[in-house]
């Protein structure tokens, strides 16, 4: 039996291998993690990540071929393949500070392997890294294993939150890297593609070069974002000119050459991933001596920022210039629906934002806990990590918290009271709610800023809303 250990337990590591372990029986999976708390919840009934689907799958298989475990030596030292899904933030210090990518999980990964191994291996690189990081893992494990033999592979995961399980049984392709100029690269690029194999069509798994695959996963993320900073730009330029976001968007997206999909005008995109991969490849392309393809790349982001700057500067403004002493209602805090995620969720930007302003924010989202968000509000961002736009707020103290910050049970509960309502995150019941009951307990003339497009803007108005929806005529 080939045995596949994961080392990352995270939003990757878990899903990935649940649906591996789901579609191969006869291969045994682990994996593992140096947070007990993280393996814990993964053997227990509430997992410790909030993903459709996913409970049944590990249902499925956990105790089958499917274990979570803390004992990382002894599955990483006898696995065939070993997946490394560890996290790869941005660096916050030291050189290429708030734009590298710090490798120092990975680093210690593949140092841990060459300690430990009992048997050759196939390594795959499972995290988003930095082009060329397979050639520092292959020189870690040369010189510091015992003598076996390691085949290191690219294989980026393309899964987004949310719909993780609907992504991993159904990708729109998988891609592996390898060196398949040698016999032993090839035989491990063969093995990995074959376990994919089982599931998905074969037209659907491309194999490159490592280089190839390791860029391609930046690059993707980097287009990704690229589209959504584009369709919020140009939702700037329809809230100057009267056009509609969501026409405009629907009539260039009907161009089979632009396709229809990711053009939703929002606050701004967040998630641990796109913010940190594009100034991961901002790096890179400075290391290379690019600075123009460099610059290009990071507009994305400012163009993100302003976008989180411009919708707190409309609550404010609309609001008379101030919202000291204001009660405001967000509506969502993970960074998109059908996740509890909230790294890097532009709620925590706007929220800033508004308790800079000295506004007293009421907090309601389905799957984010309050010590979640006492934990992001408090949490003091770096310089780079920042919107330029908005004035920085100095670390909350607790007391500043309690006194500016509540978390509600439901949306009507977070906008009793309030003059605003702000919609941050796109879930569905945000759409069904009964928004003349929340009219009636709030203060008047009453707001609502949908940076999510979820509300029907006439509807509002005529119950006596002041609404103001991204990209949307005022
Ligand atoms: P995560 O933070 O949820 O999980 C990473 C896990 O690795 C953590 O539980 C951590 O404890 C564990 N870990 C770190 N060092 C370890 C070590 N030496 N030994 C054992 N465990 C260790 O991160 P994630 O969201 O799963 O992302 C992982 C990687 O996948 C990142 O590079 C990310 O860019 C990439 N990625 C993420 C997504 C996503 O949707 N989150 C999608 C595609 C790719
Ligand atoms: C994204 C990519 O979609 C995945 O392919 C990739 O694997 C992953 O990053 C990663 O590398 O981490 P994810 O961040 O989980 O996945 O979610 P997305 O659906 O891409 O949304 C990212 C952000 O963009 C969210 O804040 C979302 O609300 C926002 N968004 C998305 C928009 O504002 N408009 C859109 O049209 C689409």
């Amino acid at each position: 039996m080939v045995k596949i250990c994961c080392i990352g337990a995270g939003y990757v590591g878990g899903p990935t291998m649940a649906v591996i372990a789901l579609k191969c029986p006869d291969i045994e999976v682990v994996v593992v993690d140096i947070s007990s708390p993280r393996i814990a919840g993964w053997n227990s009934d509430r997992l410790p990540i909030y993903e459709p689907g996913l409970d049944d799958v590990v249902k499925q298989c956990r105790g089958r071929n499917l274990s979570f475990s803390t004992e990382v030596h002894r599955h990483v030292g006898d696995a065939d393949i070993v997946f490394v899904s560890v996290n790869t933030p941005t660096k916050t210090c030291g050189l290429g500070a708030g734009k590298a990518a710090d490798l120092t999980y990975w680093e210690s990964a593949a140092r841990m392997i060459a300690d430990v191994s009992v048997s050759d291996k196939i390594v795959v690189e499972k995290s988003t890294v930095p082009v060329k990081t397979a050639e520092a893992i292959e020189k870690i494990l040369a010189h510091n294993g015992r003598g076996f033999s390691y085949q290191i592979l690219s294989n980026p995961e393309f899964l987004a939150e949310g719909t993780a399980i609907r992504d991993l049984l159904s990708p729109d392709r998988v891609l592996v890297g390898g060196r398949r100029d040698t016999a032993a690269g090839s035989a491990a690029v063969d093995l990995l593609a074959g376990v994919y194999a089982r599931w998905v069509p074969q037209d659907r798994i491309i194999t490159t070069n490592l280089w190839s695959a390791e860029l391609s996963k930046l690059a993707a993320n980097a287009f990704l974002a690229q589209r959504i900073s584009s369709v919020n730009a140009v939702s700037a330029l329809c809230e100057a000119t009267g056009a509609d976001i969501a026409e405009v968007a629907h009539s260039v997206g009907k161009d089979a050459r632009i396709g229809s999909r990711f053009l939703s005008a929002s606050v701004g995109f967040g998630g641990s991933c796109f913010q940190k991969d594009i100034l991961n490849l901002v790096y890179i392309c400075e290391c290379y001596g690019l600075p123009e393809v460099a610059s290009y790349w990071r507009e994305v982001i400012r163009i993100n920022d302003y976008q989180k700057s411009r919708f707190v500067n409309r609550v404010v403004s609309s609001m008379f210039n101030t919202v000291a002493g204001k009660k405001v209602a967000v509506l969502g805090f993970a960074f998109k629906k059908d996740t509890g995620d909230t790294r890097e969720t532009p709620a925590i930007d706007v929220c800033k934002g508004l308790l800079g302003d000295k506004a007293v924010v009421s907090i309601y989202d389905p799957q984010v806990a309050g010590e979640q968000v006492a934990r992001d509000l408090a949490m003091n961002k770096f310089d780079w990590d920042h919107p330029r736009h908005l004035q920085p707020l100095e670390q909350l103290s607790a007391t500043d918290l309690e006194k500016q910050v509540a978390v509600a049970a439901d949306a009507y509960e977070a906008a009793k009271d309030a003059h605003a309502v702000c919609i941050l995150t796109e879930w569905d019941e945000f759409r069904g709610l009964d928004y003349r009951r929340m009219f009636q307990g709030m203060q008047k003339p009453a707001f609502v800023f949908d940076g999510r497009n979820v509300v029907e803007v006439a509807k509002l108005r005529e119950i006596g809303f002041v609404v103001y929806s991204i990209g949307k005529p005022l």
